[in-house]
């Protein structure tokens, strides 16, 4: 399928340009397909099959020469930016913007998505970040938000206006940011590649969940072959998405649970990182909705024995990374570890259940930081120890955390004052 999809692609350059984008040209090139198409009817051999026919993401790009540019406004709805919670629509726009300030302010109905009261329902959706849309291809894009209510100020769940104030106040720090976003895919209520039984499992008291379980953890993690690792076709497609949409995605690999994986995105710098997280996350939505299966963000997608789900944060300075960066790194750990209480709270929902003490985590009641220590809350790498600079690794965060939250908190504690109460709304906001 990618060899044909990859013949076809090399063809549409050469073909828009020696066609004029005029409704005639458009007409012909349309004729063509339907010619082509009629005669595979005709003929008694068989009919290609599914996989041979252009996707219809492929077929969307070819009908670009309409010269419109379509783009994707997306915001997150009441639930928090937890990344089940996003939410979309198209805008035809007649040319590409070249940068999100010259993208239109729209607005949704807030009271549909848990964001407004019924009677004064109305939000604006700011443009704050852009990419490419790798799903439509072509000139259509894909526009971040911020949430605006009508006096002009951003929504508590619209954290990213926050966050971006909290960044911008020492943009000489340049902070960076390299996130490990892990993540379940469930298909008919089980994670894929677990036993399909009627049983309910006896730890999850859910009627809705019904499944076996696979062998003991150990084989799973980076697994290669049918009967360790499970959904592989998924986290391609979501990659590929992502480097076309030119996400700063860093890398992919399978889970020491089986069902689970990674995507790391970074290095990032300040509010990059939760934008690229962000969107990472919303074209693995979609790549998933486009294949029957569900992805979760739940820190502890199965009780047990079972390792949960984060979103492990690397963070440094330009400080910390210069000679004598060390000091600097154990001095933010200290203040990590003073704030650990208010950090947690909005470290993601149901942590508690993640934060055990097992399955390499350290328990959420201690702080702890160390050196190479994957059950410290705080770990600084053995190179950055022995270097003396470097960077460290908040394994706090749960999977599903805002990373607009994690980010600038960790920023706001470590190189600001430290005294940020403003995401307090958010966590008083979010309707789970
Ligand atoms: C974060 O740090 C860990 C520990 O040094 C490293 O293994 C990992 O690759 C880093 N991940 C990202 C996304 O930067």
């Amino acid at each position: 399928m990618h060899a044909v999809l990859g013949g076809l692609l090399l063809l549409l350059p050469c073909t828009s340009a020696f066609l004029p984008s005029t409704p005639s040209s458009l007409l012909s090139s349309r004729s063509l397909t339907l010619k082509s198409a009629a005669a595979r009817h005709a003929s008694p051999l068989p009919r290609p099959s599914l996989a041979a026919r252009p996707s219809p993401r492929f077929a969307a790009a070819l009908r670009m020469a309409h010269g419109k540019c379509r783009a994707e406004y997306i915001w997150i709805g009441g639930r928090g930016g937890c990344g089940d919670d996003y939410r979309s629509k198209t805008r035809v726009l007649d040319k590409r913007p070249t940068s999100v300030s010259e993208l239109p302010l729209w607005n949704y109905d807030g009271s549909s998505t848990g964001q407004a009261p019924g009677g004064d329902s109305e939000i604006y959706l700011q443009p704050a970040f852009m990419c490419a849309d790798p799903m439509r291809g072509g000139d259509n894009i894909l526009v971040l938000c911020e949430m605006i209510d009508p006096k002009n100020n951003p929504i508590p769940t619209s954290t990213r206006s926050v966050a971006k104030k909290i960044f911008d106040q020492a943009p000489e720090e340049e902070p960076w940011y390299g996130i490990e976003q892990e993540y379940t895919l469930f298909q008919d209520g089980v994670p894929m590649g677990w036993p399909k039984s009627t049983a309910r499992p006896f730890d999850i008291p859910s009627p809705l969940m019904q499944f076996g379980y696979p062998g003991p953890q150990g084989p799973y993690y980076c697994a290669v072959g049918h009967d360790v690792s499970f959904g592989r076709l998924i986290c391609e497609e979501h990659l590929e998405l992502c480097l076309e949409a030119g996400l700063n995605v860093g890398g992919i690999n399978g889970e020491v649970m089986p069902g689970q994986w990674e995507f790391q995105v970074g290095p990032c710098v300040g509010i990059e990182a939760g934008d690229h997280l962000h969107m990472a996350r919303f074209l693995l939505q979609r790549v998933c909705e486009e294949n029957g299966v569900i992805v979760s963000f739940d820190p502890k997608p199965i009780p047990g024995n079972w390792n949960g789900a984060g979103c492990h944060t690397n963070f440094s300075t330009k400080k910390m990374r210069a000679d004598g960066g060390l000091k600097v790194i154990l001095d933010a750990c200290e203040k990590l570890g003073k704030n650990h209480e208010k950090h947690i709270r909005l470290y993601g929902e149901g942590n508690e259940r993640r934060l055990t003490g097992t399955c390499e985590t350290n328990s959420i009641d201690n702080f702890k930081y160390g050196v190479a220590d994957r059950g410290a809350s705080i770990r600084i790498p053995r190179f950055t120890d022995r270097d003396g600079k470097g960077y460290m690794e908040d394994r706090r965060p749960a999977s599903n955390i805002d990373p607009y939250v994690v980010t600038a908190l960790i920023f706001d504690t470590c190189c600001l004052k430290g005294d940020t109460t403003a995401f307090e709304a958010y966590k008083n906001s979010i309707q789970l």
